[in-house]
């Protein structure tokens, strides 16, 4: 199993520049006539990202190159506070010159198991090669102070298994429904990156790179990409217990 590349920052801020340079990279690698695909991720974390990047990547970023999907949504409509979509909307999407016709959002307002298929089969459709399970070239990942990621919570961490490309959930505290990428996709994707940020992810991030005892319950733990090694971009303090050799820098 690869081990981890971990990447810790000053702050936020600095930890935003770099997600910014790894998605110049991805587009710096396409040819002209190829898109980058990128799922982002819920949370508070993320929405601190896309608002550094609305302000400093709205120009050296090409964003007519960039399709965007979601790695797991919440089961709302696209105009509630809780909304994914609308957190990326309103902190990134409406600020950049990104075409609206490559913005695949999941619909939250369906019926949860026919949002999932219909989802999978867009995805399958925009990301799929020769029948190959779909490749995202950048899967962005939270992690939740339970050792959840996208919606992959520990009283479903089965879905990491599923055969499926989408599967549902529901929040463990809210019993919110959620709609989720699975293992599957997730492992698939060419880039993982883990943006993490807070002491009170100290703890769990420390359990999962470091493998420690009961970390194998933890749905993040789980992520374990078949191209590349995982990237943790992660602040001072969520970084605060991890061992200092693991850090790459
Ligand atoms: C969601 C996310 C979820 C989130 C983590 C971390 O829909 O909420 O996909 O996995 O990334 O819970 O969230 P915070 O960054 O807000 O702690």
């Amino acid at each position: 199993m690869k081990e981890p590349r971990i990447h810790i920052f000053e702050n936020s801020e600095a930890l935003a520049h770099f997600f910014g340079s790894l998605l110049m990279q991805s587009c710096a690698l396409k040819k002209p006539d190829e898109f980058v695909s990128i799922a982002l991720s819920g949370g508070s974390t993320p929405r601190a990202v896309f608002e550094y990047l609305s302000e400093h990547f709205s120009e050296s970023i090409d964003w007519s190159r960039i399709k965007v999907f979601w790695g797991d949504e919440r089961c709302v409509p696209p105009d509630d506070p809780e909304s994914n979509y609308l957190m990326a909307l309103k902190s990134l999407l409406e600020k950049v010159a990104i075409p609206p016709d490559q913005v695949f959002r999941i619909q939250g307002e369906a019926n949860p198991s026919a949002e999932a298929a219909r989802y999978e089969s867009l995805v399958i459709q925009q990301l799929s090669v020769e029948g190959q399970t779909p490749e995202f070239d950048l899967m962005m990942l939270g992690l939740g102070d339970d050792g959840h990621t996208a919606s992959i919570f520990p009283n479903a961490i089965h879905l990491f298994d599923s055969t499926k490309l989408f599967g549902t959930a529901l929040h463990p505290v809210s019993g919110q429904a959620r709609i989720t990428a699975t293992g599957k996709l997730i492992n698939n994707a060419k880039a993982i990156v883990f943006i993490v940020t807070g002491h009170a992810k100290a703890d769990i991030v420390t359990q999962i790179i470091q493998h420690l005892p009961g970390s194998e319950h933890l749905p993040a733990s789980l992520v374990l990409p078949c191209k590349e090694e995982v990237l943790w971009l992660l602040d001072q303090a969520a970084a605060s217990t991890i061992n200092t050799k693991l850090q790459s820098t």
